[in-house]
């Protein structure tokens, strides 16, 4: 090989190189753009989305939280009086706990709700004295419940169980 030729060679070696190395760049250049345009896709989905999904517990919070009042402000000026503010009752004149700690969790909710609308041999028909929707009732169901325990709400018959 004359000289002339090796330095032809040794440039068209070195222009193959550099083709290869910018083809090198460019293929992780593009990763990195993919990678860079792909975190801020999720990114705008969480910023747009996250708060959406967030919304419908919010709501579902709110509204129990309002049955949830409306039934501890009947209860207290209604059951209160003779079941106890925290639903201990009076077994010295055979007013039953619904706390748990008695048989209340035996009862499915629509017995129960029977009970509070119309009483029962010795209990007034609270309920239907005051005129009580069913919403009224359930409000005061939902709100002596929270007195039971996971166990309790499990074991009580009937479907609504909750
Ligand atoms: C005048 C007293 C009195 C008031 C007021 C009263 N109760 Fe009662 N409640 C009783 C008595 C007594 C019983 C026992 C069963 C019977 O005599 O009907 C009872 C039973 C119950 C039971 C059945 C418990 C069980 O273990 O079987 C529930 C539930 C209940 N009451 C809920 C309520 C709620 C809720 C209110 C308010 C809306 C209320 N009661 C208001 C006296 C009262």
């Amino acid at each position: 090989m004359g000289k002339q030729k090796r330095i032809k060679r040794q440039n068209q070696d070195d222009s193959a190189n550099s083709v290869a190395e910018k083809s090198f760049i460019d293929k992780h250049f593009l990763k990195l753009v993919l990678g860079v345009l792909t975190l801020a896709v999720v990114l705008i989905a969480s910023v747009i989305f996250l708060p959406n999904l967030n919304k419908p517990e919010q709501v579902e919070v709110q509204i129990n939280q309002e049955v949830y009042n409306h039934g501890k402000k009947l209860y207290e000026a209604n059951c209160a009086s003779c079941h106890g503010l925290e639903g201990v009752g009076n077994m010295q004149v055979q007013i039953p706990a619904l706390d748990g700690s008695m048989h209340s969790w035996h009862h499915s909710d629509e017995w129960l709700i029977n009970q509070i609308m119309h009483g029962g041999i010795n209990m007034p028909a609270v309920g239907a004295n005051l005129a009580w929707s069913q919403e009224d009732a359930e409000a005061v169901l939902t709100y002596f419940k929270q007195w039971w325990k996971p166990q309790h709400k499990r074991a009580q018959p009937g479907e609504i169980g909750e």
